[in-house]
């Protein structure tokens, strides 16, 4: 495996490094094979890029895709509960369960990403009014019950904020050895985007997230230090569109207002699908490239709120007692990721 950062030593021209790589290292997420597809909840802010999340946890044979839950996010909570909704009945999938989770973060300011998503979450995208309702129990309860049930542990994809996680590691505290992973998509250990030090996942309730990462459960953060490089642009729409079903419409409908958003904001026409990485690490052995960090969550008041601090350098950590508590995306292959994308909507209605 190719190492990012070998050693301390200095190269004169490069100068000292303040940015700790961590080398590349083996996966500790469970992954999904047609044989033994992974027992899989979503949880999710639907949201563009959580739909086509959504899309790859119902369409790959690699995953069983037990339940969806919602929280306020992107958009107001009851639109990602009926975004939810709506697009599991798209692709064929009413049978999933959806319940709706929470409004807002444990503690602090109600936050937002409309202006990226859109007011209902789906950009101009008006899908087919929900056949079903949401499940009256909620979300932390269903995904409770479910993960009690289930004959073997339940791996669960946060990719919106991390609340109705916190509440049901909080509430259940006994299921947490039931919880084969958490695959989030949040964070950074570089740059934010919500501010220059916090992801949005992370900024819109950093006390779920540090009781999260504290929590001991086994993580991985696909943060945008990978997803970044998981983009697409125009370039992806023809491949859409040459597929029969109403989801790829539905897709390169999302994607197309996203390019338009992007573009305004002097970012060029392209997106990155942040959520779809999370899921697909569950699915695909080696797309994503993981070192292993301690990561920690600021959830103070000041400028740093909700940055995720990851620190790999293992002279600090052993002196300060610190045990790595996360697989940390890296690398991806871009081309293949969006190989992946076209494969995923080819397999839905
Ligand atoms: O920062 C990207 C994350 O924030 C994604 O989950 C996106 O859906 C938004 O929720
Ligand atoms: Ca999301």
């Amino acid at each position: 495996r190719r190492v990012l950062f070998r050693s301390m030593s200095v190269d004169p021209k490069v100068g000292w490094p303040t940015f700790q790589h961590a080398p590349l290292v083996a996966r500790s997420a469970p992954l999904g094979t047609v044989a033994r597809p992974l027992p899989l909840i979503v949880d999710s802010d639907p949201g563009l890029d959580d739909a086509l999340a959504i899309a790859a946890a119902v369409a790959r044979p690699e995953l069983n895709l037990l339940a969806v839950t919602s929280v306020g996010g992107n958009a107001d909570v009851h639109h990602c509960t009926e975004n939810a909704l709506r697009l599991l009945q798209l692709y064929g999938a009413s049978d999933v369960p959806v319940a709706e989770g929470a409004v807002g973060p444990l503690s602090g300011p109600l936050e937002r990403a409309t202006e990226v998503h859109g007011e209902g979450g789906l950009g101009k995208t008006v899908l087919p009014p929900a056949q079903r309702r949401p499940d009256p129990e909620g979300a932390v309860a269903l995904m409770a019950r479910l993960i009690a049930a289930s004959p073997e542990p339940v791996a669960v994809a946060p990719i919106g904020p991390l609340t109705n996680i916190a509440l049901l590691i909080r509430s259940y505290p006994h299921l947490a050895s039931k919880i084969s992973h958490l695959c989030l998509m949040g964070g950074s250990v570089g740059e934010g985007n919500s501010s220059a030090s916090a992801e949005f996942n992370i900024f819109a309730d950093p006390v779920a997230a540090e009781i999260v990462f504290l929590s001991g459960i086994s993580i991985t953060m696909i943060g945008l230090d990978v997803t970044h490089h998981a983009w697409v642009d125009r370039s992806i729409l023809p491949r859409l569109a040459a597929l029969p079903g109403r989801s790829a419409k539905v897709a390169a409908e999302l994607l197309t207002y996203s390019f338009e958003r992007s573009a305004g904001w002097g970012q060029g026409e392209r997106m990155a699908i942040h959520d779809l990485v999370a899921v697909l690490h569950l699915a695909i052995p080696d797309l994503v490239g993981v070192a292993r960090y301690y990561i920690e969550v600021d959830a103070t008041s000041g400028p740093a709120r909700g940055r995720t601090i990851g620190d790999a350098w293992k002279h600090r950590l052993v002196r300060d007692g610190r045990v790595p508590n996360a697989d940390v995306g890296l690398t991806i292959d871009r081309e293949r990721f969006a190989d992946l994308l076209v494969d995923t909507y080819a397999k839905l209605p």
